[in-house]
Protein backbone atom coordinates (compact mmCIF):
# COMPACT_ATOMS: atom_id res chain seq x y z
CA UNK A 1 0.00 0.00 0.00
CA UNK A 2 1.18 3.57 -1.16
CA UNK A 3 2.45 5.65 2.06
CA UNK A 4 -0.44 8.24 3.07
CA UNK A 5 0.21 11.33 2.51
CA UNK A 6 0.75 13.67 5.95
CA UNK A 7 -2.49 15.15 7.30
CA UNK A 8 -2.56 18.94 5.97
CA UNK A 9 -3.84 21.27 9.05
CA UNK A 10 -5.81 23.96 8.69
CA UNK A 11 -7.66 26.41 10.14
CA UNK A 12 -11.45 26.39 10.35
CA UNK A 13 -12.73 29.79 12.12
CA UNK A 14 -16.12 29.78 13.29
CA UNK A 15 -16.36 26.01 13.22
CA UNK A 16 -18.65 25.13 15.29
CA UNK A 17 -21.02 27.30 13.54
CA UNK A 18 -23.85 26.36 11.44
CA UNK A 19 -21.47 26.22 8.03
CA UNK A 20 -18.09 25.90 10.02
CA UNK A 21 -19.46 22.51 11.34
CA UNK A 22 -20.53 21.29 8.44
CA UNK A 23 -17.16 22.82 6.78
CA UNK A 24 -15.47 20.97 9.29
CA UNK A 25 -17.08 17.40 9.03
CA UNK A 26 -16.42 17.12 5.04
CA UNK A 27 -13.15 18.00 5.34
CA UNK A 28 -12.96 15.56 8.46
CA UNK A 29 -14.22 12.74 6.03
CA UNK A 30 -11.47 13.22 3.34
CA UNK A 31 -9.05 11.75 5.39
CA UNK A 32 -6.77 14.54 4.39
CA UNK A 33 -6.84 17.45 6.97
CA UNK A 34 -6.34 18.00 10.67
CA UNK A 35 -8.58 21.02 11.57
CA UNK A 36 -8.04 23.75 14.39
CA UNK A 37 -11.58 25.24 14.52
CA UNK A 38 -11.03 28.85 16.14
CA UNK A 39 -14.59 29.92 17.63
CA UNK A 40 -16.01 32.56 20.16
CA UNK A 41 -19.47 30.60 20.38
CA UNK A 42 -21.11 33.99 20.18
CA UNK A 43 -23.42 32.05 18.03
CA UNK A 44 -22.38 28.49 18.47
CA UNK A 45 -22.09 25.79 20.61
CA UNK A 46 -18.79 23.72 21.22
CA UNK A 47 -21.15 20.59 21.29
CA UNK A 48 -21.59 20.76 17.61
CA UNK A 49 -17.72 20.04 17.18
CA UNK A 50 -17.89 17.00 19.55
CA UNK A 51 -20.39 15.75 17.30
CA UNK A 52 -18.44 16.39 14.19
CA UNK A 53 -15.88 14.71 15.71
CA UNK A 54 -17.65 11.47 16.36
CA UNK A 55 -19.51 11.64 13.31
CA UNK A 56 -16.24 11.60 11.32
CA UNK A 57 -15.04 8.75 13.40
CA UNK A 58 -18.47 6.47 12.87
CA UNK A 59 -18.09 7.02 8.75
CA UNK A 60 -14.36 5.64 9.23
CA UNK A 61 -14.02 2.33 6.77
CA UNK A 62 -12.35 -0.73 9.06
CA UNK A 63 -9.13 -0.78 7.97
CA UNK A 64 -8.91 2.96 9.15
CA UNK A 65 -5.10 3.33 10.08
CA UNK A 66 -3.65 5.67 13.14
CA UNK A 67 -3.07 8.97 10.90
CA UNK A 68 -7.35 8.13 10.03
CA UNK A 69 -7.86 8.12 13.20
CA UNK A 70 -5.85 11.12 13.78
CA UNK A 71 -7.52 12.85 11.37
CA UNK A 72 -11.24 12.97 13.14
CA UNK A 73 -9.74 14.81 15.88
CA UNK A 74 -10.41 18.62 16.28
CA UNK A 75 -8.68 20.82 18.16
CA UNK A 76 -11.26 23.50 19.13
CA UNK A 77 -9.96 26.65 20.44
CA UNK A 78 -12.04 29.02 22.15
CA UNK A 79 -10.64 32.14 20.82
CA UNK A 80 -11.92 35.82 19.81
CA UNK A 81 -10.86 36.56 16.44
CA UNK A 82 -10.85 40.20 17.64
CA UNK A 83 -8.21 39.44 19.87
CA UNK A 84 -4.83 39.44 18.25
CA UNK A 85 -3.32 38.16 20.77
CA UNK A 86 -5.49 35.12 20.97
CA UNK A 87 -5.33 34.52 17.63
CA UNK A 88 -1.45 35.04 17.35
CA UNK A 89 -0.80 32.44 20.19
CA UNK A 90 -2.63 29.72 18.06
CA UNK A 91 -0.35 30.31 15.08
CA UNK A 92 2.74 30.81 17.99
CA UNK A 93 1.79 27.28 19.23
CA UNK A 94 2.14 25.30 15.88
CA UNK A 95 5.10 27.46 14.78
CA UNK A 96 5.83 29.24 11.35
CA UNK A 97 4.79 27.10 8.08
CA UNK A 98 2.71 25.04 10.09
CA UNK A 99 -0.81 26.07 8.89
CA UNK A 100 -1.53 24.62 4.98
CA UNK A 101 -4.39 26.91 4.81
CA UNK A 102 -6.94 28.91 6.44
CA UNK A 103 -11.06 29.10 5.74
CA UNK A 104 -12.46 31.89 7.54
CA UNK A 105 -16.38 31.47 7.84
CA UNK A 106 -16.53 33.47 11.22
CA UNK A 107 -18.29 36.51 11.36
CA UNK A 108 -21.60 38.32 12.06
CA UNK A 109 -24.03 37.76 10.04
CA UNK A 110 -27.46 39.50 10.94
CA UNK A 111 -28.14 41.54 7.88
CA UNK A 112 -31.02 44.02 10.33
CA UNK A 113 -28.52 44.14 13.29
CA UNK A 114 -26.23 45.15 10.98
CA UNK A 115 -27.50 48.59 10.87
CA UNK A 116 -28.12 49.20 14.33
CA UNK A 117 -24.47 48.33 15.51
CA UNK A 118 -22.34 48.76 12.47
CA UNK A 119 -18.98 49.26 14.34
CA UNK A 120 -19.18 45.86 15.61
CA UNK A 121 -19.68 44.72 12.07
CA UNK A 122 -17.03 46.13 10.60
CA UNK A 123 -14.53 45.65 13.74
CA UNK A 124 -15.74 42.16 13.28
CA UNK A 125 -15.97 41.16 10.16
CA UNK A 126 -13.55 43.30 8.49
CA UNK A 127 -11.08 44.07 11.40
CA UNK A 128 -10.44 40.47 12.50
CA UNK A 129 -10.26 39.37 8.95
CA UNK A 130 -7.43 41.66 8.05
CA UNK A 131 -5.31 40.95 11.69
CA UNK A 132 -5.94 37.33 10.50
CA UNK A 133 -4.10 37.92 7.21
CA UNK A 134 -1.53 39.29 8.45
CA UNK A 135 -0.58 36.50 10.86
CA UNK A 136 -1.09 34.28 7.52
CA UNK A 137 1.60 36.42 6.61
CA UNK A 138 3.81 36.84 9.42
CA UNK A 139 3.39 33.03 9.89
CA UNK A 140 4.00 31.62 6.60
CA UNK A 141 0.39 30.59 5.36
CA UNK A 142 -0.80 32.27 2.14
CA UNK A 143 -4.06 29.69 1.41
CA UNK A 144 -7.57 31.33 2.21
CA UNK A 145 -10.68 30.73 1.64
CA UNK A 146 -13.16 33.31 2.80
CA UNK A 147 -17.03 32.96 3.12
CA UNK A 148 -18.69 35.50 1.46
CA UNK A 149 -22.24 36.07 0.40
CA UNK A 150 -24.92 36.55 -2.05
CA UNK A 151 -25.80 40.10 -1.09
CA UNK A 152 -22.52 41.18 -2.60
CA UNK A 153 -24.27 41.53 -5.51
CA UNK A 154 -27.21 44.04 -4.25
CA UNK A 155 -29.80 44.12 -6.79
CA UNK A 156 -28.51 41.89 -9.06
CA UNK A 157 -29.06 43.57 -12.79
CA UNK A 158 -29.31 39.90 -14.13
CA UNK A 159 -30.35 36.68 -12.93
CA UNK A 160 -29.00 34.13 -12.66
CA UNK A 161 -26.52 36.17 -11.28
CA UNK A 162 -22.33 35.49 -12.60
CA UNK A 163 -19.61 36.42 -10.71
CA UNK A 164 -18.58 39.06 -12.79
CA UNK A 165 -21.89 41.20 -12.00
CA UNK A 166 -20.81 44.66 -10.08
CA UNK A 167 -20.61 44.11 -5.94
CA UNK A 168 -23.00 46.56 -4.65
CA UNK A 169 -24.08 45.75 -1.32
CA UNK A 170 -27.62 47.21 -0.01
CA UNK A 171 -26.67 46.89 4.02
CA UNK A 172 -23.82 46.98 6.44
CA UNK A 173 -23.63 43.09 6.86
CA UNK A 174 -23.44 43.09 2.44
CA UNK A 175 -20.76 45.91 3.02
CA UNK A 176 -18.42 43.98 5.25
CA UNK A 177 -17.99 41.28 3.02
CA UNK A 178 -17.71 43.97 -0.53
CA UNK A 179 -14.69 44.72 1.62
CA UNK A 180 -12.91 41.93 2.59
CA UNK A 181 -13.22 41.10 -0.92
CA UNK A 182 -11.70 44.16 -1.79
CA UNK A 183 -9.38 43.58 0.73
CA UNK A 184 -8.81 39.98 -0.84
CA UNK A 185 -7.74 41.47 -4.00
CA UNK A 186 -5.80 44.12 -3.02
CA UNK A 187 -3.47 41.57 -1.28
CA UNK A 188 -3.64 39.25 -4.39
CA UNK A 189 -2.32 41.74 -6.41
CA UNK A 190 0.44 42.72 -4.32
CA UNK A 191 2.14 39.40 -3.84
CA UNK A 192 0.71 37.31 -7.01
CA UNK A 193 3.53 34.71 -6.35
CA UNK A 194 2.46 33.82 -3.21
CA UNK A 195 -0.80 34.13 -2.08
CA UNK A 196 -3.51 32.15 -3.15
CA UNK A 197 -7.15 33.74 -1.88
CA UNK A 198 -10.48 32.24 -3.07
CA UNK A 199 -13.52 34.31 -2.28
CA UNK A 200 -17.11 31.82 -2.09
CA UNK A 201 -20.35 33.88 -2.36
CA UNK A 202 -22.83 31.89 -0.59
CA UNK A 203 -26.29 31.70 -1.86
CA UNK A 204 -29.61 30.43 0.63
CA UNK A 205 -27.82 27.28 2.87
CA UNK A 206 -30.24 25.07 4.20
CA UNK A 207 -30.59 21.38 5.16
CA UNK A 208 -28.57 19.33 7.87
CA UNK A 209 -25.99 16.37 7.55
CA UNK A 210 -28.65 13.23 7.55
CA UNK A 211 -27.40 11.85 10.57
CA UNK A 212 -29.77 15.28 12.40
CA UNK A 213 -27.17 15.39 14.76
CA UNK A 214 -25.49 18.45 13.83
CA UNK A 215 -27.59 21.29 12.22
CA UNK A 216 -28.61 25.05 12.43
CA UNK A 217 -28.96 26.80 16.17
CA UNK A 218 -29.00 30.34 15.73
CA UNK A 219 -28.91 31.65 19.55
CA UNK A 220 -31.93 33.78 20.04
CA UNK A 221 -35.38 33.89 17.87
CA UNK A 222 -33.94 32.68 14.19
CA UNK A 223 -33.89 36.02 11.12
CA UNK A 224 -33.96 33.77 8.57
CA UNK A 225 -36.72 31.94 6.97
CA UNK A 226 -35.77 28.13 7.40
CA UNK A 227 -34.90 28.12 10.79
CA UNK A 228 -38.00 29.93 11.59
CA UNK A 229 -40.36 27.33 9.55
CA UNK A 230 -38.04 24.69 11.26
CA UNK A 231 -38.45 26.19 15.00
CA UNK A 232 -42.11 26.63 14.64
CA UNK A 233 -42.80 23.10 14.06
CA UNK A 234 -41.52 21.91 17.06
CA UNK A 235 -43.79 24.46 18.73
CA UNK A 236 -40.55 26.50 19.84
CA UNK A 237 -41.36 29.75 18.87
CA UNK A 238 -44.09 32.09 20.82
CA UNK A 239 -45.77 32.98 17.42
CA UNK A 240 -47.02 29.66 17.22
CA UNK A 241 -47.22 28.13 12.96
CA UNK A 242 -47.75 31.93 11.70
CA UNK A 243 -44.89 32.81 9.84
CA UNK A 244 -45.15 36.53 8.96
CA UNK A 245 -44.49 36.59 4.65
CA UNK A 246 -42.61 39.60 4.04
CA UNK A 247 -44.51 41.55 0.61
CA UNK A 248 -46.38 39.76 -2.13
CA UNK A 249 -45.95 42.42 -4.86
CA UNK A 250 -42.23 41.78 -5.94
CA UNK A 251 -41.87 40.53 -9.34
CA UNK A 252 -41.74 37.04 -9.21
CA UNK A 253 -44.17 34.07 -9.86
CA UNK A 254 -45.81 34.58 -6.87
CA UNK A 255 -45.22 38.04 -5.85
CA UNK A 256 -42.71 36.44 -2.57
CA UNK A 257 -39.03 36.58 -2.69
CA UNK A 258 -37.20 34.39 -4.48
CA UNK A 259 -33.85 32.84 -3.50
CA UNK A 260 -31.67 30.24 -4.38
CA UNK A 261 -31.59 27.49 -1.74
CA UNK A 262 -28.36 25.22 -1.34
CA UNK A 263 -27.90 22.17 0.88
CA UNK A 264 -25.46 22.77 3.95
CA UNK A 265 -23.45 19.58 2.73
CA UNK A 266 -22.59 20.70 -0.95
CA UNK A 267 -22.04 24.05 0.26
CA UNK A 268 -19.84 22.27 2.51
CA UNK A 269 -18.00 20.54 -0.15
CA UNK A 270 -17.62 24.01 -2.15
CA UNK A 271 -14.98 24.36 0.45
CA UNK A 272 -13.12 21.04 0.00
CA UNK A 273 -13.04 21.73 -3.78
CA UNK A 274 -11.73 25.40 -3.25
CA UNK A 275 -8.43 24.27 -0.78
CA UNK A 276 -7.79 21.87 -3.70
CA UNK A 277 -8.07 24.67 -6.20
CA UNK A 278 -5.64 26.51 -4.20
CA UNK A 279 -3.01 23.67 -4.10
CA UNK A 280 -3.36 23.30 -7.67
CA UNK A 281 0.28 24.17 -9.98
CA UNK A 282 -1.40 25.09 -13.19
CA UNK A 283 -3.39 27.54 -12.09
CA UNK A 284 -1.64 30.46 -10.32
CA UNK A 285 -4.71 32.93 -10.59
CA UNK A 286 -4.19 34.54 -6.71
CA UNK A 287 -7.39 35.64 -6.22
CA UNK A 288 -11.16 33.89 -7.68
CA UNK A 289 -14.61 34.32 -6.88
CA UNK A 290 -17.18 31.51 -6.74
CA UNK A 291 -20.98 31.56 -6.35
CA UNK A 292 -21.83 28.33 -4.59
CA UNK A 293 -25.58 28.06 -5.48
CA UNK A 294 -27.84 25.65 -7.15
CA UNK A 295 -29.00 27.97 -10.01
CA UNK A 296 -32.80 27.40 -9.10
CA UNK A 297 -35.09 29.87 -7.06
CA UNK A 298 -37.80 29.34 -4.55
CA UNK A 299 -40.12 31.76 -3.53
CA UNK A 300 -40.67 31.84 0.31
CA UNK A 301 -44.04 30.25 -0.34
CA UNK A 302 -42.48 27.61 -2.11
CA UNK A 303 -40.63 27.24 0.76
CA UNK A 304 -43.73 27.20 3.35
CA UNK A 305 -45.46 24.16 0.92
CA UNK A 306 -41.96 21.92 1.15
CA UNK A 307 -41.59 22.60 4.78
CA UNK A 308 -44.76 21.79 5.41
CA UNK A 309 -44.49 18.46 3.25
CA UNK A 310 -41.15 17.68 4.91
CA UNK A 311 -42.04 18.25 8.78
CA UNK A 312 -46.37 17.86 8.40
CA UNK A 313 -46.62 21.33 10.15
CA UNK A 314 -49.80 23.39 8.80
CA UNK A 315 -48.30 26.70 9.03
CA UNK A 316 -50.81 29.51 8.73
CA UNK A 317 -48.96 32.80 6.25
CA UNK A 318 -50.03 36.29 6.63
CA UNK A 319 -48.81 38.97 4.10
CA UNK A 320 -47.28 41.69 6.13
CA UNK A 321 -45.02 44.75 4.54
CA UNK A 322 -41.59 44.21 3.22
CA UNK A 323 -38.39 43.98 4.54
CA UNK A 324 -35.72 46.62 4.46
CA UNK A 325 -33.28 45.20 2.07
CA UNK A 326 -34.55 42.36 0.75
CA UNK A 327 -34.49 42.30 -3.27
CA UNK A 328 -36.89 40.12 -5.64
CA UNK A 329 -34.07 37.31 -7.06
CA UNK A 330 -30.80 36.26 -6.16
CA UNK A 331 -30.75 32.91 -8.40
CA UNK A 332 -26.99 32.19 -8.93
CA UNK A 333 -25.37 30.55 -12.10
CA UNK A 334 -23.04 28.40 -10.57
CA UNK A 335 -21.26 27.47 -13.88
CA UNK A 336 -18.10 28.86 -12.86
CA UNK A 337 -17.59 27.08 -9.80
CA UNK A 338 -18.75 23.92 -11.73
CA UNK A 339 -16.10 24.26 -14.89
CA UNK A 340 -13.37 25.34 -12.20
CA UNK A 341 -14.24 23.62 -8.90
CA UNK A 342 -15.74 20.59 -10.17
CA UNK A 343 -18.86 22.06 -8.05
CA UNK A 344 -21.99 20.43 -8.12
CA UNK A 345 -25.02 21.09 -5.86
CA UNK A 346 -27.08 17.97 -6.33
CA UNK A 347 -29.31 17.27 -3.49
CA UNK A 348 -32.95 18.58 -3.94
CA UNK A 349 -35.53 21.11 -2.43
CA UNK A 350 -37.25 18.00 -0.52
CA UNK A 351 -33.82 16.53 0.63
CA UNK A 352 -32.68 19.94 2.51
CA UNK A 353 -36.09 20.37 3.86
CA UNK A 354 -35.83 16.82 5.19
CA UNK A 355 -32.75 16.83 6.96
CA UNK A 356 -33.53 20.43 8.28
CA UNK A 357 -36.72 18.83 9.90
CA UNK A 358 -34.49 15.36 10.88
CA UNK A 359 -32.13 17.24 12.86
CA UNK A 360 -34.83 20.02 14.52
CA UNK A 361 -37.46 17.20 14.86
CA UNK A 362 -34.23 15.06 16.88
CA UNK A 363 -32.93 18.23 18.64
CA UNK A 364 -35.82 20.40 19.13
CA UNK A 365 -33.92 22.45 21.51
CA UNK A 366 -30.72 22.26 19.21
CA UNK A 367 -27.35 21.56 21.43
CA UNK A 368 -28.66 22.67 24.17
CA UNK A 369 -30.10 19.62 25.80
CA UNK A 370 -33.50 19.78 28.24
CA UNK A 371 -31.23 18.74 31.27
CA UNK A 372 -28.85 21.78 29.67
CA UNK A 373 -31.70 24.37 29.98
CA UNK A 374 -32.88 23.36 33.41
CA UNK A 375 -29.57 23.85 34.88
CA UNK A 376 -29.10 27.27 33.40
CA UNK A 377 -32.46 28.38 34.27
CA UNK A 378 -31.71 27.17 37.95
C1 LIG B 1 -35.38 34.48 2.85
C2 LIG B 1 -36.69 35.03 2.32
C3 LIG B 1 -37.45 37.08 3.33
C4 LIG B 1 -38.27 35.57 7.31
C5 LIG B 1 -29.88 36.53 4.45
C6 LIG B 1 -28.64 37.34 4.16
C7 LIG B 1 -27.67 36.53 3.40
C8 LIG B 1 -27.39 35.25 4.11
C9 LIG B 1 -28.62 34.52 4.50
C10 LIG B 1 -25.63 35.00 5.61
C11 LIG B 1 -36.67 36.54 2.14
C12 LIG B 1 -38.39 35.95 3.61
C13 LIG B 1 -37.89 35.63 5.98
C14 LIG B 1 -39.63 35.77 7.65
C15 LIG B 1 -40.14 36.06 5.32
N1 LIG B 1 -26.63 35.52 5.24
N2 LIG B 1 -38.81 35.87 5.01
N3 LIG B 1 -40.51 36.00 6.63
O1 LIG B 1 -32.56 37.52 3.44
O2 LIG B 1 -32.25 35.81 1.61
O3 LIG B 1 -30.46 36.16 3.23
O4 LIG B 1 -29.51 35.38 5.17
O5 LIG B 1 -24.92 34.98 6.41
O6 LIG B 1 -26.53 37.25 3.25
O7 LIG B 1 -29.02 38.47 3.41
O8 LIG B 1 -32.51 35.02 3.95
O9 LIG B 1 -33.85 33.46 5.28
O10 LIG B 1 -33.72 35.86 6.00
O11 LIG B 1 -34.99 35.26 3.96
O12 LIG B 1 -40.98 36.29 4.47
O13 LIG B 1 -40.02 35.77 8.81
O14 LIG B 1 -37.70 34.76 3.30
O15 LIG B 1 -38.12 38.24 3.05
O16 LIG B 1 -37.36 36.81 0.98
P1 LIG B 1 -32.02 36.23 3.01
P2 LIG B 1 -33.76 34.88 4.90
Amino acid sequence: MAPQEPLRLVIVTGGAGYIGSHVVYTLLETRRYRVVSLDNYGNSFPEALVRVSQLAREALPKDATEQDIESTKIEAVSCDLTREDQVRAVFERYGHGAFWGVIHVAALKSVGESSSRPLDYYHTNVGATVSLLKLMEEYGTHRFVYSSSATVYGIPPVIPIPETTPLKAESVYGRTKVMCENILMDLAASNPEQWRLISLRYFNPAGAHPSGRIGEDPRGRPGNLLPLLSQMSVGRLPEGKTLQVFGNDYPTHDGTCVRDYIHVMDLASGHVLALEALASQTDTRAFRAYNLGKGRGQSVLDMVAAMRKASGCEYETVIVGRRLGDVPDLTADPALAEKELGFKAPRELDEMCRDLWNWQSKNPQGYETPEAVATKEE
